[in-house]
């Protein structure tokens, strides 16, 4: 029983508080009120999204936004949703705040020696190069151009079959195999055919779906060692993730290798992120990982963040008139016709649209949290010392529903927040500078996300798109559950309808 109860609470990660906030000075000593201990278990048990709402809750009750969290067996962790505090270890400190050993060998069987896994020089290196990529002009013009093909040719027939035989759809998979298309012909110049169901999935894609799959759960595992002797050992999932991730590697090389082949690296034929790594002249092995890095990170984020979009959209549809609204105004305005695609130029004015994207992901963002391990002993704006070695996350679902932070009515869905007032003219809605260390949903800092850009152009393009055409309306009225996988998904998707909008500017 002993040993059940035990193995219970290391499994389940059961936390035992020790203190919110500044526990060197003494008086100002802050205690979370203490939770039944039970309680927790069993909430813990059977619902482990509560985790984030329980967070949210302690993190709102703490005087500076921050508590220290002790997990029997596990690593001192310091969560935060103070701004001064995320600012503090993203940027005035960012080299005291690598990801850190626990965090990248989880992703580094499959991620290798990518981007979005390493730390300090090898970090920085690739950085550089990555960051003149995304900026290139000629790479948003190959976004769009991706962006227009994927929606025209296979998103848009897809609802119009769907309108016509009304038939239920789950919205939350089709964003995520259109995500994975976009993402793969931008970062590799190849097509998975994710969104076309007459094709079979390639293996690729399988691959790359259960590789994170496991990795992921190695995070999650009730004993952490366990994983690396199974891996020792190639057995159970870790066998199947080296298969993966042999495959994806393998995948990723040959494209490589054909690109070379055919000479078309040094052409303009290879718009894509993987052959401007290879005409710049980088080796074949760098530029795979980090073809794979801006896979993973590209990959389920946009679609979440649409998900999340449309539910709420359903809920509000004011807000979702405001947007066919702007949609038609901007595109009356340039002279693009119902039928034509968005470019982008007009996606730029799209201010309605963005205000709402972010309104949507400060309630549901993508990345729910993320963490980073010190380097050194510091010590946080706030007070909290920060022993070498602790986990200091920050938490943008956390803060995205402070109090503090946004006010009474934070639960709210309100676009408006976003827009400065300049009255009801449609050109005057600018976007108030809000600064990304309250709302760090893409991170910020030196290693803010460098897809952000190309992240609401994808996704203006799809909402734009998909909005002035149909509507969408979920089957079921109950409020979706938020979990946060690798990225923040709805669990059972978003089964939904989809209906021709009549349009009184057809
Ligand atoms: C709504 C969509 C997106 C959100 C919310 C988002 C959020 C984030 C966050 C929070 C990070 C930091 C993760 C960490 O360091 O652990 C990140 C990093 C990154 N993101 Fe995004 N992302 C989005 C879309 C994209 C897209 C479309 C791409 C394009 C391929 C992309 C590429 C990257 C890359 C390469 C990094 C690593 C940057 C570095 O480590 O220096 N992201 N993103
Ligand atoms: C930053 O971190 C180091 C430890 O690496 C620490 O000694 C220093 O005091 C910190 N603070 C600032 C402002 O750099
Ligand atoms: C490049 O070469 C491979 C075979 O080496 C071929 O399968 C592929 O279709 C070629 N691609 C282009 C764009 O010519």
């Amino acid at each position: 029983m002993m040993f059940i109860f035990f193995f219970l609470l290391l499994s389940l990660g059961f936390f035992v508080f020790s203190s919110s906030t500044t526990i060197t000075t003494c008086h100002r000593d802050h205690h979370p009120p203490s939770y039944p201990f039970i309680g927790c278990l069993v909430s813990f048990y059977r619902n482990r999204h509560q985790l984030l709402n329980w967070y949210t809750d302690l993190l709102s009750q703490s005087p500076t936004q921050t508590i220290i969290v002790q997990r029997l067996g596990a690593r001192r962790t310091i969560v935060t949703a103070n701004p001064a505090n995320v600012e503090y270890m993203l940027k005035s400190n960012f080299t005291n705040f690598p990801k850190g050993r626990p965090f990248t060998e989880i992703l580094g069987d499959l991620l290798g020696c990518g981007i979005f896994n390493v730390d300090g020089e090898l970090w920085s290196m690739q950085r550089k190069l990555a960051s003149h990529e995304f900026s290139a002009k000629s790479l948003r013009e190959f976004t769009v151009k991706t962006l227009q093909q994927e929606v025209d040719d296979r998103l848009i027939p897809m609802l119009e079959e769907a309108a016509e035989s009304r038939r239920v759809l789950d919205f939350q998979d089709i964003l995520r195999r259109f995500a994975f298309d976009v993402v793969c012909k931008v970062s590799l110049g190849t097509d998975p055919f994710c969104l076309d169901h007459s094709q079979p999935l390639p293996p690729l894609v399988k691959a790359f779906d259960a590789a994170s799959e496991i990795s992921a759960m190695r995070g999650m595992a009730p004993v952490f060692l366990v994983w690396k002797i199974k891996r020792l050992l190639n057995m159970g999932s870790e066998k199947k993730l080296k298969e993966s991730v042999n495959l994806v590697h393998e995948s990723v090389m040959e494209i490589i290798r054909n690109k070379k082949e055919n000479n078309s690296v040094n052409g303009d034929e290879g718009g894509d992120l993987l052959s401007r790594l290879l005409s710049a002249g980088h080796g074949e092995q760098v530029a795979r990982d980090m073809a794979i890095s801006f896979i993973m990170a590209g990959r389920d984020t946009t679609s979440a963040a649409m998900t999340w979009l449309f539910w709420l959209l359903s809920q509000n549809e004011a807000v979702e008139r405001a947007i066919v609204d702007e949609v038609k105004l901007v595109t009356d305005k340039n002279n693009i016709g119902r039928a034509r695609a968005l470019d982008f130029e007009t996606l730029k004015e799209m201010n309605f649209l963005k205000a709402c994207l972010c309104e949507s992901m400060r309630l549901y963002p993508p990345v729910a949290w993320d963490s980073k391990h010190a380097a050194a002993y510091d010590v946080l704006p706030d007070g909290t010392p920060v022993r070498k070695g602790d986990r200091v996350t920050y938490m943008p679902y956390g803060m995205g529903r402070m109090e503090t932070l946004w006010g009474k009515d934070r639960l709210e869905f309100k676009p408006d927040r976003w827009l400065d007032d300049l009255g009801e003219e449609w050109e005057n809605r600018v976007l108030k500078p809000v600064s990304p260390y309250k709302f760090p949903v893409f991170q910020a800092g030196p290693r803010v996300c460098l897809g952000k850009e190309m992240a609401f152009i994808q996704m203006k393009y799809v909402v734009g798109s998909v909005l002035r055409r149909f509507e969408i309306k979920p089957v079921s009225g109950n409020q979706p559950v938020f979990v946060p996988l690798l990225t923040g998904h709805m669990i059972g998707g978003l089964k939904v309808l989809v209906r021709k909008r009549i349009n009184e500017w057809l």
